[in-house]
């Protein structure tokens, strides 16, 4: 089954209100031609969404979030929900990324409720899963990234998934400089496939798309791109540069082997 590249940018707490527009502003203006046969995101910070989406109105990149809360609303301080994101222009958050279960604390259960919230409202969802260094020196990779799965998919419907996207992400690669080899990322996307064939059906497996993240940078983009199963890439620092943001994104463009 052909599948369509995706290539998100993971800005993190970086960039001011000027820098994250003219960010989207230049990516938007690049656009047009460049990005028709791949999904692109950018996920800049909460207070930023709005002039963001303003930049990246009437261009091909689309608005995502970094985060939601797993209520609909009500009394909790400093949360934002994903109807205050939709309403926003929002059509894309990430969910469970590694700096969120690691640094800030959120449990497999917390994670998994906010994929089901983002799913009901109607959010394409990136499920961000990965081992750390420690779990994978123990050869406990793979059943490190299926339990994160399994507790993320619970009770899911197949049909809700069709849209998700699935972020491999190991936590010893992200922000390090020091990436995943293409056979490792290859290996450990054959793993989340297979998990999705044996626990829905090989339809969905062969369609969801599976993503690589961690120092993905210009340099190692197309080898990366170029493994069976790796369908795109999510950015942290390189997505904060333009020039190198739109390099990833054309080699994923050109160079993605689907199936
Ligand atoms: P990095 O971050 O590209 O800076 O390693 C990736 C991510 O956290 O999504």
């Amino acid at each position: 089954m052909q599948r369509r590249p995706f290539i998100g940018g993971n800005w993190k707490m970086n960039t001011d209100l000027a820098s994250g527009a003219a960010l989207a502003q230049a990516l938007g203006a690049a656009s047009v031609n460049a990005l028709s046969s791949i999904d692109v995101v950018v996920f800049p910070p909460f207070p930023y969404l709005q002039s963001v989406g303003r930049a990246l109105n009437a261009t091909a990149i689309a608005l995502g979030a970094q985060d939601l809360s797993s209520e609909a609303n009500g009394a909790l301080t400093g949360e934002v929900s994903a109807e205050m994101l939709t309403d926003l222009g929002v059509t894309w958050v990430l969910v469970g990324h590694s700096e969120r279960r690691h640094r800030l604390g959120e449990s497999e259960a917390l994670v998994a409720e906010k994929f089901a919230m983002a799913l009901a409202s109607g959010l394409c969802a990136v499920l961000c899963v990965g081992e750390t260094l420690e779990e994978r020196k123990a050869g406990r990779a793979h059943e490190v990234v299926v339990r994160q799965l399994e507790s993320a998919l619970h009770g899911l419907s197949a049909d809700s998934l069709r849209e998700i996207v699935v972020a491999y992400e190991p936590v010893w690669a992200i922000g390090t400089g020091v990436a995943a080899t293409a056979t490792d990322a290859h290996e450990a996307h054959r793993e989340i496939r297979s998990f999705v064939s044996s626990r829905y059906d090989s339809e969905l497996a062969s369609g969801i798309r599976i993503v690589y993240g961690g120092s993905l940078v210009p340099g190692n983009a197309k080898t990366i791109f170029a493994e069976p199963g790796v369908d795109g890439g999510l950015v942290g620092g390189a997505s904060l540069k333009a020039g190198d943001f739109l390099s990833i994104c054309s080699a994923a463009a050109i160079g993605i082997a689907t199936g």
